[in-house]
């Protein structure tokens, strides 16, 4: 039997799936036709059913009971990754949510391949934790022991702007210093690379990798800041306690406001806190909408209207931020200009570690002849402007949004394991 070379993707917000077809990486239908997969899990309470991807997303959407996980990604690198959830009268741990979801993944690569496939390269961001060491070593066994528990046997791992880089070098004519950009939901993630095409056929590229660096700040941490500044003052954050000593605690407004911290919100303990927060608060009207949010389980949804007006604002200068849920209706007007005033500071660490990576590689930003970008953050134009001014000479080129990381690892199986 032919060998089958893949590569999973597993990403905070979307996951896709590589394999070479011949000497060419293409990308495995993962739901119908797409070539990518939200990484969404929906656990339906009405039919015991698991659903995953965009039918995750929908039967949440359309009210159906369950719960709904998503960032599954982030929870690698924090301190809920040995913790469990409730989902109904069960709990489960976060890392079986992620395998089982993993083995969806592995279902579609077999499917593909017409085999049972027991190999893999995974990818990896450059750091899942930053700065601890272990923390960040303790992620990635995490990621492999869920992917072993499916049945992978051998598993390597590949850092994903490397896996870009791979992908990019197969358009590349000749030799180029390349800085790649990676910036995704959860993570941005940089390398600058010696490219070329008789370099791509190299088994070892350890001399041609000059430089990795990542840091953790993705999309759903600009999702996370815009709710804080924008919508959780709607329900009452930052507003003070009827005698006037202190604010209302902020805690529940910053869980609500993290993709990967809401379902903590549904438990009966902070039904009953939230009443008590309601009882001391100066604003207890604006307290109702938090309690409304929670109580009809809406938290998904609405991180999912400030992602979308993030999203808009991309392309339009003006959008805004509408919620309409019985006991919570509000609109919050959100522009490019108060877009970029929130997301600025996170910007520019992201930025900083760019010029570091560059540093590290022991380069000039002149050196560098080309900027791959891929990664849906990398839309955001104040994430471009700010990154493209360290390397105004570089030619720019857009990768795969979506889908390079994915080809790299394919080709970078076939380099490990062919
Ligand atoms: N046009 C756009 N403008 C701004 N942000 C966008 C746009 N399109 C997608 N995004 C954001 O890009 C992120 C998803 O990008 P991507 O699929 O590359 O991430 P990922 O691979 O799942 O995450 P990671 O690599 O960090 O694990 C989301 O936060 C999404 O909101
Ligand atoms: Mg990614």
């Amino acid at each position: 039997m032919r060998p089958v070379f893949g590569g999973i993707d597993f990403g905070t917000s979307n996951s896709t799936v590589g394999v070479m077809d011949g000497n060419r990486p293409r990308l495995v239908p993962l739901e119908d036709a797409s070539i990518t997969l939200p990484s969404a899990v929906f656990f339906n309470f009405e039919d015991d059913s698991i659903q995953m991807g965009r039918k995750a997303v929908l039967e949440y959407t359309e009210g159906v009971e369950g719960r709904l996980m998503r960032a599954l990604k982030s929870v690698l690198g924090s301190s809920l990754v040995h913790e469990k959830t409730r989902i109904k009268r069960r709990s489960i741990a976060f890392t079986d949510i992620i395998g089982l979801f993993i083995q969806r993944l592995k279902t579609k690569l077999e499917a593909d391949a017409g085999s049972t496939v027991d190999t893999v390269v995974m990818g990896r961001p450059v750091r899942f934790v930053d700065e601890d060491d272990a923390a960040d070593a303790a992620a990635q066994a995490e990621l492999e022991k869920a992917a072993r528990a499916q049945g992978f046997a051998n598993i390597a791992f590949q850092f994903e702007p490397i896996a870009a880089a791979l992908d990019y070098e197969q358009g590349v004519s000749r030799e180029e210093l390349a800085l790649i950009v990676d910036m995704g939901g959860g993570t941005s993630d940089f390398s600058v690379v010696r490219v070329s095409p008789e370099r791509a056929r190299a088994v070892e590229r350890k001399d041609d990798i000059l430089a990795n660096r990542g840091i953790h700040i993705g999309g759903t941490d600009f999702d996370r800041l815009l709710s804080i500044a924008h919508v959780m003052p709607e329900l009452g954050y930052l507003t003070p306690t009827k005698d006037g000593k202190r604010n209302v605690p902020a805690g529940y407004f910053i869980d609500l406001a993290t993709w990967h911290r809401i379902n903590l919100l549904y438990t009966a303990k902070v039904m009953s806190d939230l009443r008590q927060v309601r009882y001391e608060a100066a604003r207890p009207d604006l307290i109702d909408r938090m309690i409304a949010i929670v109580e009809r389980r809406y938290g998904h949804a609405l991180a999912t209207i400030v992602e979308r007006a993030k999203i808009a604002l991309t392309d339009a200068e003006a959008a805004s931020i509408d919620v309409g849920i019985h006991g919570a209706t509000f609109s919050a007007p959100l522009d490019r200009k108060g877009l970029e005033e929130t997301l600025v500071d996170a910007v520019e660490r992201v930025t900083e570690t760019v010029g570091q990576t560059i540093r590290d590689a022991r380069l000039d930003p002149s050196d560098i002849t080309a900027v791959f970008l891929t990664g849906g953050s990398t839309a955001i134009p104040l994430a471009r402007r700010s990154i493209l001014s360290l390397v105004p000479e570089a030619k720019v080129v857009e990768g795969d949004m979506f889908g390079s990381v994915g080809l790299g690892l394919a080709l970078d199986a076939r380099r490990k394991f062919g």
